[in-house]
């Protein structure tokens, strides 16, 4: 697997850092390329259009936020849909909508496994999902949708947001604000899957639930850190070995 990072971001590079760590416990080489804050979009897609060409490269993952002035569509467009193990691009993320991917987004794909490991059925339920990017929010419905969840999808512009929250039997939060969904917004017997990697006003990292409050409410609730996070880098890995496989006709 390839990382590209641009620039400096601190999280990005714990991400970063962390996607590397888990190459090396299941063996796979990886290569990091750290660019400098001022590369331009053309060396970066000058970048992407060399690892897609290299044969013993069979994922590539360029980290985002990437800074300002880049233009990540571009960039994510330009990456071999077979070594797309972020499952970012046009094409892959269209299989997803029809149902029929070779790769699952990491964070969604990694909540649905939590899911399935403690035999929690969607099938029929309330499921919320509160944020609607492209990474997180979007895919995580799709693929409660394609378990035959009965889906909502809130933003900034949702009205009355309190009470849908309060009709889930699964509440996905993936707003990035910290301890945004509190007691009040919380079914009881819910399960609350806390995407949100925040920081409190002490500079501590927390999600977007409020967990103290919270999780005596629940029947299962995810912590922060500890919960979502190390299932987005098993999924990578799982999307890593697979686009070795499909490369190499296995
Ligand atoms: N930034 C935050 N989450 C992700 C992720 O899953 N993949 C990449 N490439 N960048 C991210």
């Amino acid at each position: 697997m390839a990382v590209v990072i641009v620039g400096n971001d601190p999280a990005s590079r714990v991400y970063v850092n962390n996607k590397k760590k888990a190459c090396e416990y299941c063996g796979f080489k990886s290569e990091e390329y750290a660019l400098p804050e001022e590369t331009t979009q053309e060396e970066l897609l000058a970048l992407v259009k060399k690892l897609n060409e290299k044969d013993d490269i069979h994922g590539i993952l360029v980290q985002l936020p990437l800074p300002k002035h880049l233009d990540d569509k571009e960039v994510i467009d330009n990456i071999n849909p077979l070594k797309d193990v972020d499952a970012f691009h046009a094409v892959n993320v269209g299989k997803i909508m029809l149902g029929e991917y070779d790769f699952l987004p990491c964070t969604p794909s990694g909540v649905m496994e939590m899911l399935h490991a403690y035999d929690i059925k969607v099938e029929g339920k309330n499921c919320v999902v509160i944020g609607r990017s492209n990474i997180v929010g979007k895919p995580m419905a799709m693929l409660l949708l394609h378990e035959n969840g009965t889906v909502t999808i809130c933003h900034s512009r949702t009205k009355n947001l309190k009470e849908i929250c309060r009709t889930a039997d699964i509440l996905v939060a993936a707003v990035g604000k910290p301890k945004f969904v509190t007691a009040d917004m919380v079914k009881d017997g819910a399960v609350v899957i806390d995407v949100g990697m925040d920081r409190d006003e002490n500079g501590k990292l927390c999600g977007d639930v409020d967990f103290e409050n919270v999780k005596d409410k629940c029947s299962f609730i995810t912590p922060v850190p500890g919960g979502v996070g190390p299932m987005t880098i098993s999924t990578l890995m799982k999307n890593t070995l697979k686009a070795a496989k499909v490369q190499n006709n296995l």
